[in-house]
């Protein structure tokens, strides 16, 4: 972490850069702005989800290859996106469009098993270190069923989350997710908010919120809610309030603490699954939870999802106690892409070259950081990272709300004139992929040296 000596941004500076920058993105994307019009016709927020609304206006994707990405007004992107994390394999990669395109031929919708699912769940399970497994379509359908499961299985309701996770968007986690401050309850004892109308008040109750790396807060949500939890879910590192990781000892801590209560855990690893490692955050911090819920990268661009779990738990399902199903559940197409991800791209290799891109990015950020002295620091984790606008570690969601959210806007800014795509939002971490070079990642390091010479000017 470059955090040795840092001096305070004047006031005014960021927002006279915001304005300079936000004219000169749309001076260069009136054909994006046309489409969001016309798509505001049709659509509430001219976009098919909320997510992809982000000021200033949203860009408009006409294709990929590679490492990069091409707007419909021509601009061209290192795609540091991705996807929202899932195209680790990069765009139209050879081996997944061979795959894809060989498939269809063949049909690509049955309703019924392919061989394919086998060696899907058999690779996870070496990954992952859990036995059995069902395919799902999407990280919220994972976590849905992960949470089912749980319930099923210890016959209790309650859930245990994390104040600021985001575990996709069914009611019984979308508590919590961004609280207001003024609605977010005490530090050491976080209310449950609903992040969406909508959602029963009957449902949240049942949501009991805890802060990030605190092991007495979550011990008191035991005791307070005695033989009532089903499960703690946790994104072992939380990827959507910048990169937060977990204490030394704390996931082994909660396990044991879920276990001492009778309660299972849950890993949500929809963006740490085989990004920061081959078995993801599993694998990288030695804590193997009771169930595990997959998606994004796994599926090699194509939506896909995974829950997986102990026998004894999944067994749940083998007794027909808990229902889990989908139409589109270990569709072919999908099946191809993610056998040809897991088993042909994501090699040894792949984890070896995410680890040059992130130490190229790591070193030549901190030392724009450290040149310019600013309070900022960089996380990287193999395929995953991201700058963190604050020069103290962020430890939970509290720390999180002291950043000053202008400074990841001015660097979103700052990237898409300067051709990097990143993810929208003042949360700012990348994913690279397979496809992206040293060269690739060199640019964000420029862009980024260029946004910090001027914040100093
Ligand atoms: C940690 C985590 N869990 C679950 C989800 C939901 O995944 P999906 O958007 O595929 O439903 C997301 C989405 O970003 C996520 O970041």
């Amino acid at each position: 972490m470059a955090t040795t000596k840092t001096k305070e941004i004047p006031a005014g500076r960021v927002s006279g850069l915001i304005q300079a920058e936000e004219e000169r993105f749309r001076r260069a994307r009136a054909r994006s702005n046309q489409l969001w019009m016309e798509a505001r016709e049709v659509m509430p927020r001219g976009v098919p989800s909320s997510f992809q609304d982000a000021a200033p206006q949203p860009i408009f994707v006409e294709r990929g290859k590679g490492s990069r990405v091409w707007d419909v007004d021509g601009n061209e992107y290192v795609d540091f996106h991705n996807g929202f994390g899932v195209m680790v394999v990069g765009h139209a990669h050879p081996k997944i469009v061979e795959a894809v395109s060989r498939r269809i031929q063949l049909g690509s919708h049955f309703a019924q098993p392919v061989e394919d699912v086998i060696v899907v769940a058999r690779e996870l399970s070496r990954r992952f270190h859990q036995p059995k497994w069902r395919l799902t379509n999407s990280g919220t359908e994972s976590t849905l069923d992960a949470v089912r499961i749980a319930r099923g299985f210890t016959g209790r309701d309650r859930l245990l989350k994390i104040e600021a996770s985001y575990h996709g968007h069914h009611d019984a986690l979308m508590v919590s997710v961004e609280p207001p401050p003024d609605r977010m309850g005490p530090a050491d004892h976080p209310a449950s908010f609903p992040q969406s109308d909508g959602i029963p008040a009957a449902i949240v109750e049942l949501t009991t919120v805890v802060p990030f790396n605190d092991l007495p807060a979550l011990e008191r949500a035991f005791a307070e809610h005695p033989g009532e939890v089903a499960a703690v879910i946790v994104e072992p590192a939380m990827m959507n309030v910048g990169i937060v990781l977990p204490d030394t000892g704390y996931l082994d801590q909660v396990k044991e603490l879920a276990h001492r209560h009778g309660a299972l855990l849950i890993f949500d690893e929809v963006k740490t699954g085989v990004t920061i490692a081959p078995g993801g955050a599993t694998e990288r911090f030695g804590v193997t939870p009771d169930l595990v819920a997959l998606a994004k990268a796994i599926g090699g661009g194509l939506p896909c999802g995974a829950v997986g779990g102990r026998e004894d738990v999944m067994g749940v399902i083998e007794d027909k106690r808990v229902a889990q199903m989908g139409t589109f559940n270990g569709n072919p197409l999908t099946m191809a892409a993610s056998r040809v991800t897991l088993l042909e791209i994501l090699d040894a290799n792949a984890y070896a070259h995410f680890d040059a891109l992130a130490e190229t990015l790591q070193g030549g950020l901190d030392e724009a950081i450290g040149r310019y002295e600013l309070p900022f620091h960089v996380i990287t984790l193999a395929a995953r990272g991201g700058v963190t606008y604050r020069a103290r570690r962020v430890r939970n969601y509290r720390d999180y709300l002291e950043i000053d959210k202008s400074f990841a806007y001015l660097s979103w800014l700052y990237q898409s004139n300067r051709g990097v795509l990143m993810a929208p939002g003042a949360e700012e971490n990348w994913t690279l992929s397979v496809q992206h070079s040293i060269e690739d990642v060199q640019r964000y390091v420029d862009n980024f040296a260029e946004m910090a010479r001027d914040l100093r000017q």
